[in-house]
């Protein structure tokens, strides 16, 4: 059945709004924490895809969740990406010059900053979730700044990158890489979406759905990133692509080779999909996100 979505003009219309919300929180400042600001402003505002806030409003949508409340959870879900993001980027771990077709935030201001403007985004997104203004139950908002935690630190983002730097340990078991995609990048998504139902007080039958969507949608995300890493041109990407083999990265293409990595990821988003179908065609923008990763 065809879907009726215009998938790109929908993320661009999350992606001004998610950025007009970021620069409202993040002023620009004046005296000693300026330089600070401005590169977290720097790595927020650039060009990103937006996709993990585009997964909270969409599913926020699906429960008929206040735009304003989605806007703030996408807010600080995406200023703990990019934190991920500009110590990804450090010399320490996978040393790149280019993201989001700019200078690093470490090329752009210097190592310090980098590391601290990680820091600021980090403990920003939990400062902006616990505030009343993004919802007005104690209860939702801890569990909004518990799963946060949970998917971001050592057994979630942070456990899966320490995984991904001795990768040399995970050998060819794709049982193991499976698990450090997941944690690496699986746990966002998961968070994204888990949000959404959070903030709509869902059912647990369609937190069961979502939680299954988000479990394949997030291995086949990471999955698409490896494989363009290989095939993909870094003018497109807006970051530097082969770094993974010369890294000795472990990756499915790496263990697999890249016919089969391509047939996993089209698996898994089939398999992401079907999850979807008990919300009929009010889950459309989310399938078109999917079949936007599977292309
Ligand atoms: C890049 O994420 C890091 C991975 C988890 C593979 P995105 O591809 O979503 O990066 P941006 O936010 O669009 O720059
Ligand atoms: C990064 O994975 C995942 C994070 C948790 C930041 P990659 O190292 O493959 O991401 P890119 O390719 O640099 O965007
Ligand atoms: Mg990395
Ligand atoms: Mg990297
Ligand atoms: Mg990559």
């Amino acid at each position: 059945m065809g879907n009726q979505i215009n998938f790109p003009a929908r993320l661009e219309e999350t992606a001004i709004k998610i950025k007009a919300t970021l620069s409202a929180l993040i002023p620009e400042a004046e005296g000693p924490e300026q330089q600070l600001i401005s590169a977290m402003r720097y790595a927020v505002l650039g060009n990103g895809k937006y996709l993990r806030p585009f997964l909270v409003l969409e599913t926020g949508r699906l429960f008929d969740v206040d735009e304003a409340r989605l806007l703030r959870v996408a807010a600080a879900l995406e200023a703990v990406h990019c934190y991920s993001l500009v110590h990804d980027d450090l010399p320490c771990m996978d040393d790149d010059d280019l993201r989001r077709g700019r200078p690093t935030v470490h090329k752009q201001y210097d190592e310090a900053t980098a590391v601290l403007t990680g820091d600021a985004l980090l403990t920003f997104a939990f400062e902006i979730l616990s505030d009343a203004q993004t919802h007005f139950d104690p209860n939702v908002r801890l569990q909004l700044v518990a799963l946060l935690a949970r998917v971001s630190g050592a057994k979630g983002m942070v456990g899966g990158q320490m995984m991904d730097m001795s990768g040399a340990h995970l050998g060819n078991d794709i049982a193991a890489i499976s698990r450090m995609q997941r944690l690496k990048t699986g746990g966002l998504f998961g968070f994204a979406v888990e949000s959404g139902a959070i903030l709509g007080k869902a059912s647990d039958r369609m937190r069961h759905a979502l939680g299954g969507f988000a479990h394949d949608f997030g291995l086949a995300f990471q999955i698409a990133d490896d494989i363009h890493d290989v095939v993909g041109k870094a003018e497109n990407l807006g970051k530097a692509v082969g770094k993974d083999q010369s890294h000795g990265k472990a990756t499915f293409v790496s263990v697999m080779g890249l016919a089969s990595a391509k047939a996993h990821l089209e698996f898994l988003c089939n398999q992401a999909k079907e999850h979807l179908d008990v919300f009929g065609v009010r889950a459309d923008a989310l399938k078109a996100l999917v079949d936007s990763v599977a292309k």
